[in-house]
Parts: C-alpha cells; sequence; structure tokens
C-alpha cells in the first residue's frame, strides 16, 4: 500500500511493454499512490498483449499512440481528456528506440533514414507530446511531465550510438518546453537520467551486461533499479516538487558524480 501521494491526480504512462519496462513499475506505484491512468504504447507493442494484466491491475485504459505520429498523438490526447472528464496531472514518457542500434549500423556508418526516425521517436516525441498537450491546453496547473534519459546525452559510451544524440535532444527539449509551458501554465517539465537497467531497450545496447556492471561498482550506492526510479517518479509527480523543473535529475546511485572507485582502480591495477 502506498502513502495516497497522487492522490485523485490523473496521469498517461508511455512505454509499459513487459513487466521488466521501467514504465510497468511505475504504472503500477502510480496506481499504489492512488493516481488514475492511462496506458499508452505503439499499436505494434500492444499487439504483445502484455500490458493488459497491468492494465487490469492498474485498472487503467489502454490507449495506442505511436509516438512519431501527430495524429496519434492529437487523438490520444483528446481520449485521455475525454475518459478522465478533465485535464491531466502527469505524464511520463518512457519512449526509446534506435533503429541503427537495431541493425548493429556503427556509429560512424549511421543510416541517416534510420537516425531520423530514432531522434523522432525517442526525442522530437516528447516535444510531440508536450506542443499537443499545449495546443488542446490538456495539462493542469503544476502539472508535472517527465522523460527518461541516460547520461550518455553528456559523455561518451560508444555503443550507445545515436542514441546518446536523441538524449542530448530530449534533455534540451525538456529545458526549452520547460520554460515555455512553465510560463504560460506552470507545468513542470524534467527528465531523469536512470542507471542503466535490465529492459527490452536497454539489453538491446551491445555490451549491456558489462555496462551495468561497470556502473553497479562505480556507483557509491550501486545501480538503481527500474522499482527506484518509480518511486523517484511518484516524488517528482507529487506536490512536494512543485518547484522542479528544466532540470536533468540523476538517479544512479551517484555514479555520475564519481571520478572512480575502489572497486574500479582493483580492477585494473596492472
Ligand atoms: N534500460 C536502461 O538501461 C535505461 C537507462 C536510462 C534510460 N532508459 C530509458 O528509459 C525509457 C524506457 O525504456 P526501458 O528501459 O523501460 O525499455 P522498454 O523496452 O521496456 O521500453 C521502451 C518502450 O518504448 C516503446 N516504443 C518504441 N517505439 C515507440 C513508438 N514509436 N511509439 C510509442 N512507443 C514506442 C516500446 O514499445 C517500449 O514500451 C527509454 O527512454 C530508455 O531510453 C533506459
Amino acid at each position: 500500500m502506498g502513502n495516497n501521494l497522487l492522490k485523485g491526480k490523473k496521469g498517461i504512462i508511455f512505454g509499459a511493454l513487459d513487466d521488466r519496462s521501467i514504465a510497468w513499475k511505475v504504472a503500477e506505484k502510480c496506481f499504489d499512490e492512488g493516481a488514475e491512468i492511462i496506458l499508452s504504447n505503439a499499436p505494434i507493442a500492444l499487439r504483445m498483449g502484455a500490458i493488459n494484466s497491468l492494465a487490469e491491475a492498474t485498472r487503467s485504459k489502454v490507449i495506442p499512440c505511436d509516438v512519431s505520429l501527430n495524429e496519434d498523438m492529437n487523438q490520444l490526447i483528446e481520449q485521455s481528456l475525454e475518459h478522465f472528464g478533465g485535464k491531466i496531472d502527469f505524464v511520463l514518457h518512457s519512449v526509446g528506440m534506435s533503429l541503427n542500434i537495431r541493425k548493429k549500423n556503427p556509429y560512424t556508418d549511421s543510416n541517416y533514414d534510420f537516425m531520423h526516425k530514432t531522434h523522432d521517436i525517442s526525442a522530437i516525441s516528447f516535444h510531440r507530446l508536450l506542443q499537443t498537450c499545449f495546443a488542446k491546453d490538456a495539462l493542469n496547473e503544476w502539472a508535472s511531465v517527465l522523460a527518461l534519459t541516460y547520461i550518455a546525452s553528456q559523455r561518451v559510451f560508444p555503443d550507445y550510438g545515436e542514441m546518446a544524440d536523441a538524449k542530448s535532444l530530449l534533455e534540451s527539449i525538456a529545458r526549452s518546453m520547460g520554460y515555455h509551458y512553465g510560463k504560460a501554465k506552470k507545468v513542470r517539465v524534467n527528465t531523469i537520467s536512470q542507471s542503466p537497467t535490465m529492459t527490452t531497450a536497454g539489453s538491446g545496447v551491445g555490451g549491456f551486461d558489462a555496462f551495468m556492471n561497470y556502473a553497479e561498482k562505480m556507483s557509491p550506492l550501486g545501480n538503481a533499479s527500474a522499482e527506484d526510479c518509480a518511486n523517484y517518479c511518484v516524488s517528482l509527480f507529487s506536490d512536494y516538487t512543485r518547484m522542479v523543473t528544466m532540470q536533468n535529475l540523476f538517479h544512479d546511485g551517484g555514479f555520475s558524480y564519481t571520478g572512480i572507485s575502489n572497486e574500479v582502480i582493483e580492477s585494473v591495477k596492472p
């Protein structure tokens, strides 16, 4: 049982694919904290069917939306307003996809059609979401909008490929939209920079096990789990963080500010 931190709040959660997805854990926690939610994912992901058990457990409606399509985004926001009978209090954008990584194209031999699509799905979609909400005045004052990102946006992790560029753009969109939406409607917009987490999207990155082990050894608190991330999202959707906006918030057990750890020193000793 939760603490009713989100009692009376209504939110949309994008990106729950299966029970390893970060969005899946966020949906469960938001429900436990008293929120009413709508789950959304690309039509192709919904066909896998796993989301139905989450929808049942969280008594939520499922609305399809390919985040790269304006029409889908329009319909999702309109149907959400209708379903809730009012405006929205929080949104989680937990969407990422790299076509070049999927096709195993090296960063130095990227296909540009794929790159456009990657940036559209993984970053520009966040702008599309916020712009659609803005146009329809779909968010309540003090609403909280979050997207998930990774530190490869700021430091090079070679196998993260074009997703590093997509995440840089995503974080920038959060700042810019955070400014405009904050001024106009007191809506806050942030990104959470999460530890590597064993999910479908995560494990698509080359050498992911090594990534996870390295981060675990480097972080004073160890890697943050998907459940930990869900708790952090709840706090940012709640009224206890009303003045936090335009931030990229590290949720990584201290990884981002650690130069080197004793464990890593041991492992590289000559
Ligand atoms: N797993 C990690 O190590 C990690 C670390 C930091 C940040 N993140 C970010 O967290 C977010 C969630 O990823 P995850 O790790 O839970 O993996 P996941 O594979 O469970 O989630 C990714 C989701 O994106 C959805 N998606 C892909 N294309 C879409 C489209 N066109 N329209 C709508 N939805 C689409 C997928 O269906 C899936 O549900 C992503 O932004 C990811 O980059 C993940």
